[in-house]
């Protein structure tokens, strides 16, 4: 991370501790309408204009080491496949086959030399060109070259591959932004995807991104853990274009190294400030990153319907070369469960409020208010004139959202 942004970081996260009242300049953050949490109207929106156009985290590149690796999953609402080809190049397709729409891959991830339909077995190559189609004789003008399977954009930025239907959008590293630099140290091309944990929660998708933007709710539901570690009154956001967004909490003075990894299991390009606080990411629109030394979770969200979704980490570890994987990994992985269920407790219990008579407009406070940036960034990514009337959020934080 550039230096006089990481000066800026500590001098806010102590300002921030400092402090008696709002910061200077603070506004009163707009109420955000319960009715996003639950109307039919606005997830469909969402599917078309958020899940269909946003560039959506979908693999790492050591989960595809060989051509012929291939993960599929459906979470993003299409049947996607993403596979290596004999070239080296990761490309994703609609897992749909072009006879008769049957999945060309069933299982969730393996190797395959060829795509072969699981219906009449149709059969594709790893660019996704259709090679082969029993008994042909019956198909009158078959043209195979225009019955490739349909490619998805698929790009990658430090080993994180990205998917995004909209093949319009702008690429990746664009998408990101600011991003790309400020996450650069974690060296992601030299990190192992090393687990998975599926959480599914009984709530909106964005009740559950919404409680990952903050650390206000720290003492209150991980008093045993992550309050004893962090001091949430240094808690330092940022704003990010596209709906991106940092967070920073500083560790306590009194216990900064507990947490630091044995030299074998440690990342070495990670620096300083990383070591001292927390420091998460958020990638809009459903991924929150507390990049890390040592093994850290993606937090992917993503929704089922507007009741429910799912939270699924992604595990990763610097890579530790030959050898079985140090334990500690596994023990981060296992510790982060207990923290993961406290998290998941009250959200079900939201999603029965918001769906009551007794449901009310979110007051939420300045340091709350990078969940406030994401629903705006929901709202402007459907289109505000899209939003059904008196759910949209108001535009008045903008002029706070940075640019670096
Ligand atoms: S649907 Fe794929 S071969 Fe028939
Ligand atoms: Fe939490």
């Amino acid at each position: 991370m550039d230096t006089t942004l990481e000066d800026r970081i500590r001098a806010e996260l102590e300002s921030n501790r400092e402090r008696t009242g709002p910061p200077d300049g603070a506004v009163e953050v707009p109420p955000i309408p319960s009715g996003r949490y639950c109307d039919r109207d606005l997830a469909a929106l969402e599917r078309d204009r958020v899940w269909r156009r946003s560039w959506l985290f979908a693999a790492h590149t050591s989960q595809l080491p060989d051509p012929g690796s291939y993960l599929t999953s459906d979470r993003s609402g299409s049947p996607l496949v993403v596979v290596r080809g004999e070239d080296g190049v990761v490309r994703a397709f609609y897992n749909s086959c072009r006879h008769r729409a049957a999945p060309v891959v069933r299982d969730e991830c393996g190797t395959a030399r060829r795509l072969t339909c699981q219906y009449h077995s149709w059969s594709y190559d790893l660019g996704g060109r259709l090679r082969a189609v029993p008994d042909s004789r019956n198909f009158v003008d078959l043209d195979q070259e225009a019955l490739g399977l349909v490619p998805v954009r698929c790009e990658e930025w430090e080993g994180f591959v990205f998917t995004n239907e909209d093949p319009d959008a702008e690429p990746l590293t664009e998408y990101l932004g600011a991003l790309t630099e400020q996450m650069q140290e974690v060296d992601g091309t030299r990190l192992r995807w090393i687990d998975r944990q599926v959480h599914p929660v009984e709530a909106n998708w964005k009740v559950v991104v919404d409680a990952f933007l903050e650390v206000y709710h720290i003492r209150t539901v991980h008093p045993d853990n992550a309050a004893l570690l962090y001091d949430d009154s240094t808690v330092t956001v940022a704003m990010l274009p596209n709906g991106h967004s940092r967070l920073s909490v500083a560790i306590r003075p009194e216990l900064l190294g507990v947490m630091d990894p044995s030299p074998v299991a440690d990342n070495p390009s990670v620096g300083e400030l990383w070591r001292q606080t927390s420091t998460s990411f958020g990638w809009f629109p459903n991924v929150i990153a507390p990049l890390d030394t040592g093994a850290f979770p993606l937090l992917c969200i993503w929704p089922v319907d507007e009741h429910r979704s799912e939270l699924v980490l992604e595990w990763f570890a610097p890579d530790w070369g030959e050898g079985g994987m140090p334990e500690e990994h596994a023990l981060r992985v296992a510790l982060f469960q207990t923290v993961m269920a406290q998290d998941t407790a009250n959200l079900g219990a939201i999603q029965r409020s918001v769906e009551s008579p007794g449901a009310r407009p979110f007051r939420i406070g300045w340091h709350e208010r990078l969940v406030f940036h994401f629903h705006r960034a929901v709202d402007l990514a459907i289109g505000v004139d899209r939003v059904p009337s008196g759910l949209a959020v108001s535009d008045v934080l903008d002029r706070f959202v940075e640019d670096g």
